[in-house]
């Protein structure tokens, strides 16, 4: 399932408040570096091949990209990146970045920025993108701790006109309420997919009841996290991706598509093909037998 001809709009799509995406959207991790990302030494990807994957995603109907400041290695950035390759910005592209814990120059996690530093992670966004306004900023936490004052700190820079929609990433449910006192929540970005974080079913299950998006990390990279996929995957995988001449990362991002209209998966890559996978993804429709046997293969969370 390669065809050049399937889009993003394949996958139908969604409303982040009042911006349409199409639910196959695209991450940017993967294209400041080749190999593990968000460590030091990563070795940076050439400029020219990051940029012609974010044209190619756009031109196949991606209009929801994920990136964040802090995805960079020594000489690639990648909001420069996006800047470099998309603007001006096609009118129905929704670019949500994330801000909590920054890194340093030398790409060393520094802590969670306080209330009063978030302004300042904003704007290093909005120079980096090269806009006067973020669409859907999420505040990416670490933690159980309240959200409250962080959140609302975010929730006056939206007041100000400075962002559109914001979300949380990497939270627990009490914290999505706990957002919600304060100012709508479009969207919940957290580390799920198949086999991936089963526990995180009945929150996944929540957002949709509430009409808030869903939107998976690490669906493809499972437990490979950060270092990305592995080359082998698990048998029920293998079997649904052969019925659908697919590929298991395909059968991935297919299943956690089928969690709900609202999940929207957002997969990373650098590789041109492997993203014209991913948009056809978008087009993969699981039997219901395929969807049981791919769950019960979930539940026993491999
Ligand atoms: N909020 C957070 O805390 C958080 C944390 C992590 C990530 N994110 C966001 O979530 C996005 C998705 O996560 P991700 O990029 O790490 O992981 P992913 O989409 O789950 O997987 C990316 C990995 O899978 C490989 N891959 C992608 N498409 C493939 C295909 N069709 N066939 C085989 N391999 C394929 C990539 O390598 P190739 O480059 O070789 O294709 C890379 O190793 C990120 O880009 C980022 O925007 C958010």
């Amino acid at each position: 399932m390669t065809s050049e001809t399937i889009t993003a709009a394949a996958s139908g799509n969604w409303k982040l408040g009042d911006l349409t995406v199409n639910r196959i959207g695209f991450g940017a991790m993967r294209l400041p570096q080749t190999g593990k990302a968000l460590v030091p030494d990563a070795v940076p990807r050439d400029r020219d091949q990051a940029i012609s994957v974010l044209r190619r995603a756009v031109e196949l109907g991606v209009n929801h990209i994920d990136t964040a400041a802090f995805y960079f290695s020594a000489l690639r950035s990648a909001n420069e990146l996006i800047n470099r390759a998309l603007a001006p910005y096609p009118d129905d592209l929704v670019i949500t970045t994330k801000v909590g814990e920054p890194r340093d120059p030398s790409g060393a996690w520094l802590p969670h920025a306080r209330p009063d530093q978030l302004r300042g992670l904003v704007e290093e966004n909005l120079r980096q993108l090269g806009r006067d306004h973020l669409d859907v900023v999420n505040l990416r936490i670490v933690g159980a701790d309240s959200i409250a004052e962080r959140f609302g700190a975010l929730a006056e820079l939206r007041e100000a006109g400075l962002i559109r929609h914001l979300g949380i990433s990497n939270v627990l449910p009490h914290h999505l309420a706990e957002a919600q006192a304060i100012a709508p929540v479009v969207c919940v970005q957290n580390m799920y997919g198949l086999g991936l974080r089963p526990d995180q079913d009945a929150f996944v299950r929540t957002c949709g009841e509430q009409g808030v998006a869903f939107v998976p990390f690490y669906a493809i990279a499972a437990t490979g996290r950060q270092a990305g996929a592995s080359d082998s995957d698990h048998p029920e995988i293998l079997a649904v991706a052969r019925a659908h001449e697919a590929s298991p990362a395909q059968v991935r991002i297919a299943w956690t598509l089928h969690r709900g209209p609202h999940v929207l998966a957002i997969p990373g890559t650098g590789d041109p093909d492997h993203l014209v996978a991913n948009v056809a993804a978008g087009a993969l429709r699981l039997s219901e037998d395929e969807v049981a046997l791919l769950d019960s293969l979930h539940r026993r969370n491999p």
